[in-house]
This record gives C-alpha cells, sequence and structure tokens, in this order.
C-alpha cells in the first residue's frame, strides 16, 4: 500500500537505446521490446506512468544522474563501475558476447587477433572487454571502432568496413536471423542486465523490484518472455 501511494500517478522519464532487439528497437515509430513492455508491465502493475526517451547508450548514464532520466532500460549488464553511480534492480536477464560477422566471409574467431576492424557499441560491456582483452594486450592490430548504436555498427559490418563485431549474444542471435550476418564465437562473460535508477532512489527501485516480482508470479513476465523469445 505504501509503495502504491507512493508511485500513483506519477509519470517517470524512462531512458534506453533502441537499438538492441529483441531488448529495444523502433518498429513503425513506436518503441516496441522484450524492455519495453517490461517497464510498461511494471508502470501498469504498480500505478504509474512513463514516457520513454531514445538516446546513445553511453549518454543513458550521465542523464539519470543528472535528473534528465529516472529510470534506464537498455539491456544494460550490472556492473561494478555502473554500480558505483547508480542502483540496479535485482537481474531480469543473463547474457555472454558474441562476435559477428557477415554471412558470407570466411571468418572464425580468429577474426579478433591481428590486423583486423572490429567493431562494438561504445560504452558496451563488449567495449570494454575489446578494450582490456585484445587491443591493451596489442593482440588486435587493425582498427578498434565505437559506434553510438549497433544499428550504425550492423551497417558497416553488412557494408565490408569493419570485419567483426562484438556484442550481447542474444542481440548477436537476432541479427543472425533478420540480417546477413552470422555469428563465429562467444565470449562467456555471464553478464547480468537489471533496470537502473538514481543512487539512493529506494522507494522507486522498491516499486521496479516489486513489480517484477508480481509480474513473475502473475505469469505476465513469461508473457513477455514467450513474445520475444520463442
Ligand atoms: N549489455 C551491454 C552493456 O550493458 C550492452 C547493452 C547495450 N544496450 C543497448 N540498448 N544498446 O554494456
Amino acid at each position: 500500500v505504501a509503495l502504491a501511494a507512493f508511485a500513483f500517478g506519477k509519470t517517470y522519464v524512462v531512458g534506453t537505446s533502441a537499438d538492441f532487439p529483441p531488448f529495444e528497437y523502433v518498429e513503425n515509430g513506436e518503441f516496441k521490446g522484450f524492455d519495453m513492455d517490461l517497464i510498461r508491465a511494471i508502470a501498469d502493475e504498480m500505478g504509474f506512468n512513463i514516457k520513454i526517451v531514445d538516446m546513445s547508450f553511453d549518454s543513458l548514464i550521465a542523464a539519470l544522474v543528472s535528473g534528465n532520466l529516472d529510470i534506464v532500460i537498455a539491456g544494460m549488464t550490472i556492473t561494478a563501475e555502473r554500480e558505483a553511480v547508480v542502483d540496479f534492480s535485482k537481474p531480469y536477464w543473463t547474457a555472454d558476447q558474441s562476435i559477428i560477422v557477415k554471412e558470407d566471409s570466411d571468418y572464425t574467431v580468429t577474426v579478433l587477433f591481428g590486423k583486423h576492424d572490429i567493431g562494438v557499441q561504445t560504452g558496451t560491456t563488449g567495449d570494454l572487454w575489446v578494450e582490456e582483452n585484445l587491443v591493451k594486450t596489442k593482440i588486435l592490430t587493425g582498427k578498434f571502432k565505437r559506434y553510438d548504436t549497433f544499428v550504425l555498427a550492423l551497417t558497416d559490418l553488412i557494408n565490408g568496413n569493419v570485419d567483426a563485431i562484438v556484442l550481447d549474444s542474444p542481440v548477436a542471435e537476432r541479427f543472425a536471423e533478420t540480417r546477413p550476418v552470422k555469428i563465429v564465437g562467444i565470449i562467456v562473460t555471464g553478464e547480468e542486465y537489471g533496470i537502473a535508477v538514481r543512487e539512493g532512489n529506494k522507494e522507486l527501485l522498491n516499486l521496479i523490484n516489486e513489480g517484477i516480482q508480481r509480474l513473475k508470479e502473475n505469469g505476465k513476465l513469461g508473457e513477455i518472455v514467450e513474445k520475444y523469445f520463442k
């Protein structure tokens, strides 16, 4: 009751980076995807309103900290660095990283070594992984390209301007089904996605966690999973 009274009728601004199917993408001018349905369902369940705003992934945390956003849901991995500046909900999904190349290329996982050009989305865990493991170690000697969105990265991959992209496995799988790209390797990172709020915003965090719990219990979370991961 206390939770509902806190939230009732309020509108929270939700930030995402809508380039990450099946979690968030734009279709016919609308925000679609697992995360979008999840946050809408949480809002319905807990009695608050939301307004969804699309921005580059790398701007989300800063926008949350500065107060331009109240909630971030963007397939965002819970990491120690991010935990230091924002608060995360209980995890709602797990993922690894995948390496994708053009469908008709002969590249294997060794595309990550030597003089190849590798793309990532700026500020993602894939970005950090490549930087730490391949760039700093000089295992990768080609170009390391950072993109604002996966839409741009994918276009460059398909046009042959970059040899491989490192990104979250569930999203790589979706692109492999819908675009002329294929997965040639998996980097097991065991990441967990969480919904972020401003540090110390306990009321909103409790509301989100309670919402997730209720959606698990009433079967609505299962329906959203079915819809996007059948
Ligand atoms: N899980 C990765 C991370 O947290 C990538 C998330 C990218 N999300 C997006 N909506 N583009 O860094």
